[in-house]
């Protein structure tokens, strides 16, 4: 069976004409999307098109401008409503993996739980060691964020957010941030955790993966959604002019018209590194190619 045909379950999360704006600039236009339970939706689209804006709309990370977010059928920009009671049934796992670097491994699994969850701290080690295991990384609980690679560091976020028992993960380009051979791992990761039937809304350039592992993609460019649908069908075979030119783009990253998007990538996501030094991972390893 399929992972798509036992996607069946209630609505997790519904998006119900979703705008925001950031000044003068009109960033989410109109957006509607329905995540279900055990659902793993991968949204798509060039940089800028509003893809982190529309994940951070989801747990209010950013205020949206208007529109209906839902969450577990509690509307989340409801002055009344409990974000944070609504926050906690998400794990948030980003590009960076901004785990504590004074904290042991443990310590980074372990600390919200009891802050947040107020587990005991037996509790929240056996809860920790237990997602260790399942990220692969058990035998590192006592070493240091430091002490790790970027894929072992993510695992690690990946963990974490495990393990406050989210009914939703939240993924922002988990694996950009990535030397091209620690991608792996971290999405054997995620496949599992989709295997093992989490909820997932996923913002990734890894298109193989999307294709793979998704339920259904969302293309996204200039603040709407512009098609979507099946995997197969968003990237195998679209069917609108401007999710045609974004898959040549990134399934063929030698194409001419890269460079522009690149550097605006680079200017958004690596403020250390000078926008004329970057190369987009596309552009040297390739690990685009996914059709
Ligand atoms: N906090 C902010 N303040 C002002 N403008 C913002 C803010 N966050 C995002 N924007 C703007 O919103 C637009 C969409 O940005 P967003 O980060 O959502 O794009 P994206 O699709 O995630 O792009 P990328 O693929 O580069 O990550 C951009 O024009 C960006 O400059
Ligand atoms: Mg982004």
């Amino acid at each position: 069976m399929t992972a798509s045909s036992t996607r069946t379950g209630a609505a997790i999360v519904e998006v119900t004409d979703l705008h925001k704006s950031f000044g003068s600039n009109h960033v989410l236009q109109g957006l509607n999307a329905t995540i279900k339970q055990g659902e793993v939706v991968c949204v798509i689209g060039p940089s800028g098109s509003g893809k982190s804006t529309f994940l951070r709309c989801i747990n209010l990370l950013e205020e949206p401008t208007s529109g209906s977010i839902k969450v577990g059928g509690d509307e989340v920009t409801d002055p009344d409503c409990d974000i944070d009671a609504i926050r906690r049934n998400m794990g948030m796992v980003f590009q960076q993996f901004n785990l504590f670097p004074h904290l042991s491994v443990l310590g980074n699994c372990t600390m919200a739980q009891m802050t947040v969850l107020k587990r005991s701290k037996a509790e929240a080690e056996a809860k920790a060691r237990e997602n260790l295991e399942k990220v692969g990384l058990s035998e590192k609980a006592d070493a240091y964020p430091a002490q790790l690679s970027g894929g072992q560091q993510q695992r690690v976020a990946i963990a974490r957010a495990l393990s406050m028992d989210p009914k939703l993960m939240l993924f922002d380009e988990p694996t950009s941030a990535l030397d091209p051979e620690l991608v792996g791992d971290v999405l054997s990761v995620m496949r599992r955790l989709a295997n093992d039937g989490m909820t997932m809304f996923v913002v990734t350039h890894e298109m193989a993966f999307a294709r793979e592992v998704a339920d259904r993609v969302i293309f996204m460019d200039g603040g709407v959604i512009v098609e979507e649908g099946d995997p197969e069908q968003v990237i195998g075979d679209p069917q609108e002019e401007r999710t045609k030119t974004f898959l040549q783009r990134v399934l063929d990253p030698t194409h001419v018209d890269a460079g522009a998007e690149d550097a605006a990538y680079a200017k958004r996501h690596v403020g250390e590194v000078a926008a004329d030094n970057f190369v987009k991972p596309a552009d040297t390893h390739g690990h685009y190619s996914g059709g």
